[in-house]
């Protein structure tokens, strides 16, 4: 029932944004499509501090967590997905240890499977050779769709391709293949998209979770706020948006920034203690602020301060994305200062509607969005029950 409730709730916040890659290119692509929407009532903060690039990336993209699905939302609501009974769907995830894509793979299955679809799942190993050589094998049993989160976006392009002569549409997730790619899909008219949120809203988020601290992160008041950054694959979207967007956000909100440490943690909790572990031997007091582009990490990253003797929300904060169980709970109990949920119902379920359509024979936008939710003390519990 509450998995039910919140797919309404958050279906609802399905868009159609473009989502830019970050890195050198800075998030520039904005043709943002973005559908306006209501205040989410998990965060009233959000749609009036966003201060993404494409300003849209943050606010209008966060605002729609409404009751009511948005235009064309609907058909991915509910329990079980639909248009897909009878279908055989082969999914491809890039790593089964991966906290997150265990939760979105649990809940992609489970509602493929309740909607009557056969679903077979296969663990790349985060080999993307492995990954290729599922591919073929589901394209030589004939599957009707595939549902792949690539090990490495820039294999997009000779997936897609194997895909099309086979004549099996594909639905990328959580890993982005490039714009050039996507339009690609276009020109081509390739049966391929790609369902995933918009990386660039969640470090908007962060930085403004700690621009809402009474000292917006300047703990030792000296006028800057001096921060670790732990990253997660930096080949990987997410990774590169999270890190330029939660510095961007505190910079448009007018403080100035120091980072202390930038390292790749590569979405693992032991390295993120690792690193922060590290960070706080070499350079102490001087940590204001740990920026972890996801929980697993920010996990990590918590065992490392409170084996430092520092205390979140006190002498240091602490952010994540994904709203894992135990990072909410941490965000109840004042141990992290916030993480902003990834919607592994919306995505997965907007991702099995994709599939569901493509086989009904439509065509489909090369992106489908989804948003993510800011989550602090005020609301995670709320954002738990809805997702226990
Ligand atoms: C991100 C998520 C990470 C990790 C990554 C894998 O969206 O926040 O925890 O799962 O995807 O690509």
């Amino acid at each position: 029932m509450k998995k039910r409730l919140l797919s309404v709730l958050l279906s609802a916040t399905m868009i159609a944004a473009v989502l830019a890659g970050c890195g050198s290119t800075g998030g520039s692509s904005s043709q943002d499509t973005t559908t306006p929407a209501e205040e989410t009532p998990a965060d009233d903060e959000a749609a009036d501090t966003a201060t993404g690039d494409d300003a849209n990336a943050g606010t209008d993209a966060n605002a729609g967590t409404e009751t009511t699905p948005a235009d064309g939302a609907g058909a991915a609501t509910g329990d079980a997905a639909t248009g897909v009974e009878g279908l055989d769907i082969g999914v491809c995830i890039y790593n089964f240890a991966d906290n997150f894509m265990t939760l979105y793979r649990t809940e992609l299955e489970r509602y493929l499977t309740a909607g009557g679809a056969s679903v077979t799942i296969t663990d790349g190993k985060n080999d993307q050779a492995e990954q290729t050589n599922q591919i073929q094998n589901f394209i030589t049993e004939g599957v009707d769709v595939l549902i792949v989160n690539l090990v490495q976006s820039s294999a997009a392009e000779q997936i897609t391709d194997q895909c099309a002569a086979a004549n099996i549409p594909v639905v990328f997730i959580n890993r982005e293949p490039d714009d050039a790619e996507k339009e690609r899909w276009t020109t081509e008219g390739i049966k391929a998209t790609y369902v995933g949120a918009d990386a660039r809203q969640s470090g908007t988020f962060q930085g403004e979770i700690l621009l809402s601290t009474a000292n917006k992160g300047d703990i030792n008041g000296d006028g800057k706020v001096s921060y670790v950054m732990v990253q997660g694959d930096p080949e990987n979207v997410d990774a590169q948006c999270r890190t330029e967007f939660s510095i961007k956000a505190l910079t448009d909100g007018g403080m100035t920034v120091e980072e202390v440490d930038k390292q790749r943690g590569d979405w693992d909790q032991a390295r993120g203690q690792e690193i922060v572990a590290n960070a706080l031997t070499n350079h102490g007091e001087a940590v204001e602020v740990v920026f972890c582009n996801n929980d697993a990490m920010a996990l990590g990253a918590l065992q490392a301060i409170e084996a430092a003797g520092r205390v979140v929300g006190e002498d240091i904060y602490l952010l994540g994305v994904d709203a894992l169980t135990e990072a909410l709970q941490n965000v109840i109990d004042g141990k992290m200062t916030g993480t902003v949920f990834n919607d592994h119902f919306g995505q997965s379920h907007a991702a099995a509607q994709a599939a569901a359509d493509f086989a009904a024979g439509k065509d489909l936008e090369t992106l489908i969005g989804v948003d993510y939710i800011k989550v602090t003390q005020e609301n995670a519990q709320e954002i738990l029950d809805l997702v226990q």
